[in-house]
């Protein structure tokens, strides 16, 4: 029998491990672990550290709820979310428009709109602006009756469910024109703090980060054919355009609102213009799943089949 060190632990866990059957889990779980070992190593990690580690993968297990992804979370704040998005974007056939992360306040039940309908429900005066755009492949195609899903906060910092799990609010569903062109109309979104009253909150607070997200709209973008495109679209003058506690900003994805664009389709109201592009599909999105994680689509997966 050998006997364990903590130079031989590692390959020894590989042999046990050589005989999964699916190659790509075999790879998966062999990298897990010559990681998750160095790790250990590196910090010379103590049997108490290692026991409030997994206290606190506990407690983020323990805060999921339907409405609540604390994994997810944690995913995101630890910048594993935008990494595994960066690394989707490398796998596309073209270079369309970047992703960016769905975020947990994603839901497939939104209200299927107009064009140039206004999502919120309620608008504060001097909030009002205007999203428009084309949606086309690389090469500047028009894509006709592509799907254009956006949802954002409220003009207040918080979306729909935080304020009530059952409302429907600053969201909804367009198709473009034959143009490629969608508008929609909306408020302003505002900068919010990702929620900061579970372990999470606790990891960032003691990190001594902010925990702010720079005011952004999300959008779900999809046209047969082409690869689904999850991104958002950031404030430039948002004050945490740079440091996103959740690392989903970027340059390429900063907008202005232009106060009087004479081309905006809804003329006298603030407006941003930004055209996504699409590159078309490939094999790799088949199998790769979609960008970002609805946490209504775990718990359908997790959920037994019914007979
Ligand atoms: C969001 O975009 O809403 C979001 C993304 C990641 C974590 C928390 C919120
Ligand atoms: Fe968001």
């Amino acid at each position: 029998m050998r006997e364990l060190t903590p130079d031989t632990i590692t390959d020894a866990v590989l042999d046990q491990m050589a005989t999964t059957s699916d190659p790509r889990l075999k790879e998966i779980m062999a990298a897990a672990v010559k990681h998750l070992h160095a790790f250990a190593r590196d910090v010379n990690l103590t049997p108490g550290e290692w026991i409030k580690g997994i206290e606190f993968m506990t407690l983020v297990g323990k805060m999921c709820t339907p409405a609540r992804q604390e994994f997810i979370l944690l995913s995101d704040t630890l910048g594993l979310s935008a990494l595994v998005n960066g690394l989707h974007d490398k796998t596309a056939l073209e270079e369309g428009t970047h992703t960016s992360l769905l975020g947990p306040f994603y839901r497939e039940a939104s209200p299927k709109l107009a064009p140039g309908s206004q999502i919120a429900k309620h608008v504060k005066p001097g909030t009002e602006c205007v999203l428009y755009g084309r949606v086309t492949d690389i090469n500047g195609k028009p894509l006709v009756n592509a799907t254009v899903s956006v949802w954002q906060t409220s003009a207040d910092g918080l979306y729909d469910i935080q304020e009530n799990p059952s409302a429907t609010d600053y969201r909804g569903v367009f198709s473009t024109d034959e143009d490629g062109l969608y508008v929609v109309r909306t408020v302003k979104p505002r900068g919010y703090s990702i929620p900061m009253d579970g372990p999470d909150g606790g990891m960032v607070k003691a990190q001594r980060r902010h925990g702010m997200r720079p005011a952004h709209i999300h959008f779900l973008v999809g046209s047969p054919g082409y690869r689904e495109l999850v991104t958002a679209l950031y404030l430039r003058d948002d004050p945490h355009l740079a440091d996103d506690v959740v690392f989903g900003s970027s340059d390429d994805l900063a907008v202005d609102i232009a106060p009087h664009d004479p081309n905006c389709p809804i003329p006298a109201t603030p407006s941003i213009r930004f055209d996504l592009r699409l590159s078309r599909e490939g094999e790799a999105d088949k199998t790769s799943g979609r960008v970002g994680s609805d946490p209504s689509a775990i718990l359908k997966e997790a959920a037994p089949a019914a007979n």
